[in-house]
């Protein structure tokens, strides 16, 4: 497995892949990494011919009084658990590779953004999509994957990659979840047992929202109340949102007649979580046409 740590090195090696007839997958990764970030890059083996991943903790997507600098790390780790998928090569530049100097264009997709955690970390997407944009001119994958788990991510990258005609396919997976359901995260690292007791709440409360559907609800208010009321439950969890959108526009839904996406963030402690799940209607049996 080579380690990259150059942009124009990076760029040759994927010059040279493509000269060689190579289709190139690239997992874009912050490390530390689990379950989840593996599930996407065994995808891309299945399906490419090379593997890049990155690792890069993205200053640009943290906010000033967000966890940039406890970040977990563990590049030693992480190439052990990157060697038995295997990965061909890591590209995993320092902050001054991505911005040097002078450093002043952004990259801000501006609607999909709005609502979930764009309105709660002002410039996040922004920070994402920029560093997002400059892995796909460093690495020149022709795949791109990315997990279900951070949703309006993956709708912010798919939106970028049409409306500036990257030459990239996305691919979304689905959550890789702990046995108990906890959806895997970098961040779970931070909870202590008491909290990740409380966390196991958020991927409870997205069930008993499909629950609720599944039993004949009609209206995302009812879906809402659901998972609240499992929410609550939780030892001390902070709901930063919980909220019911269309899950392809992520705007506020009242009648569920298309899929939604229902989203939570929450705070165990003083560690950010998110979770989701898409849940589409029933096809619900109409009545006949009178003859
Ligand atoms: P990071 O949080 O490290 O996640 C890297 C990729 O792994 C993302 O596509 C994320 O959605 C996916 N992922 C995380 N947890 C997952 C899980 N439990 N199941 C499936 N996939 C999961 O997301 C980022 O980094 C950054 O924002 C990045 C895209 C690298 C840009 O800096």
């Amino acid at each position: 497995m080579e380690i990259i740590r150059d942009a124009r090195q990076m760029q040759q090696w994927a010059d040279s892949a493509r000269i060689a007839g190579e289709k190139i997958a690239c997992v874009p990764t912050m490390g530390y990494l689990h379950e989840g970030h593996l599930s996407l890059m065994r995808e891309g083996r299945r399906r490419a011919s090379k593997l890049a991943v990155s690792i890069f903790v993205n200053p640009a997507q943290f906010g000033p009084n967000e966890d940039l600098n406890s970040y977990p790390r563990d590049f030693e780790r992480d190439c052990a658990l990157m060697e038995t998928v295997p990965v061909d090569v890591v590209f995993a530049p320092t902050p001054a590779v991505m911005y040097p100097p002078g450093f002043q264009t952004w990259i801000e997709v501006t609607e999909i953004t709005q609502g979930l955690c764009g309105a709660r970390r002002p410039g996040h997407f922004r920070g994402v999509a920029t560093v997002v944009a400059k892995l796909f001119n460093i690495m020149k994958p022709h795949l791109a994957i990315f997990g279900e788990k951070d949703y309006q991510q993956l709708r912010t990258i798919e939106r970028m990659v049409r409306d500036l005609n990257f030459d990239v396919e996305i691919l979304g997976m689905p959550t890789v979840r702990e046995r108990d359901g906890l959806a895997m995260s970098s961040r779970n690292a931070y909870l202590s047992p008491e909290w990740r007791t409380s966390a196991l709440a958020i991927s409870q409360a997205l069930k008993a929202a499909a629950g609720r559907l599944a039993q004949g609800a009609t209206h995302a208010r009812e879906l809402r109340e659901a998972a609240q009321a499992t929410l609550h439950e939780a030892n001390g969890l902070n709901v930063q949102y919980l909220e019911v959108v269309d899950a392809l526009t992520l705007k506020p839904v009242d009648r569920i007649e298309a899929p939604v996406l229902v989203a939570i963030a929450a705070f165990a402690g003083s560690t950010r979580l998110i979770d989701n799940c898409v849940l589409t209607p029933p096809v619900r049996h109409q009545r006949p046409p009178r003859a």
